[in-house]
């Protein structure tokens, strides 16, 4: 269990604070069930994402797309129960933010229903004034800006964000927005790494990164990905801890203790 956990043991936003603070990297992972909630938490990980990956992932659908908010409440209840120490972070999926008062109601239910303690979503403009209003509430939120998978088809694929000066220039502008508009933590995804170790050292709120190089102050993957388990190509800024490994415990232990040591990732896991 980490040193930097609270009195009562639970991880929490002022944790990941306090880690960004100390110059600790932390780490975190997506779970869709009790079973592997639990394994991933004594495996020492700080925060685990219920994320609409799950869309892709456990239903086996092409994109997130199609996740409910009634699928993200009954995969966060069941990861709830596999926890006593790790931070639960729930996605909104998509179209469930598309007014202040849509997210509100849905995040409520992810909170009540769902036993979520941060609510993350995929950044766009209009969502500015709803961290604002998430803030005023109490909810801790986590924004996800650069690669934003609900976006796919808008996007016309999975592409690395940012890598012109222009788009740099904006995200870097919408991570300092975000920040003053309470976001809680930002998540980057598929950013180069210089990008990312600016937009970490121009916020005080952690920075969690994936695909985003090796400086963000926490680093996320998709449990699937690093058991080797997911359909399909396996992504360039995943690793499969399974080999090498006599079990899932240790390959989660191995990611955690690579993400501490800042052995994980290395450069053939980042973007330029
Ligand atoms: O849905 C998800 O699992 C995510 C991670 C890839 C960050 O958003």
């Amino acid at each position: 269990m980490s040193s930097q956990a609270t009195p009562t043991g639970r991880v929490t936003v002022k944790t990941l604070r306090k880690y960004k603070a100390g110059g600790e990297k932390f780490s975190s992972l997506t779970a869709y069930d009790a079973s592997f909630a639990a394994v991933v938490e004594e495996a020492g990980v700080d925060v685990i994402l219920v994320g609409d990956s799950l869309g892709m992932v456990v239903q086996g659908e092409e994109t997130t797309i199609p996740v409910t908010v009634d699928d993200m409440i009954y995969h966060s209840r069941i990861v709830r129960r596999g926890l006593q120490r790790a931070m639960l972070m729930v996605d909104l999926p998509f179209m469930s933010y598309s007014t202040p008062e849509q997210a509100l109601h849905n995040a409520a239910r992810l909170m009540k229903e769902g036993g979520a303690e941060v609510i993350k979503l995929e950044w766009g403009e209009l969502q500015l004034d709803m961290v604002r209003r998430f803030t005023e509430c109490g909810i801790p939120v986590c924004a996800h800006l650069g690669l934003t998978p609900q976006a796919y088809f808008k996007m016309g694929g999975y592409r690395v964000q940012g890598r012109d000066d222009v788009t740099a220039e904006h995200m870097l502008a919408d991570a300092k927005a975000l920040e003053e508009a309470g976001a809680d933590i930002l998540l980057l995804e598929c950013v180069p790494s210089a990008l990312a170790r600016m937009i970490t050292e121009s916020v005080s709120v952690p920075v969690i990164g994936i695909g985003a190089g090796a400086d963000t102050d926490g680093q996320i993957l998709v449990l699937y990905d690093i058991l080797d388990i997911a359909p399909g190509k396996r992504t360039r800024f995943s690793k499969n801890y399974m080999e090498g490994s006599g079990s899932i415990l240790e390959a989660i232990r191995r990611y955690d203790e690579e993400v501490r040591a800042r052995t994980f990732p290395a450069p053939e896991h980042s973007f330029e």
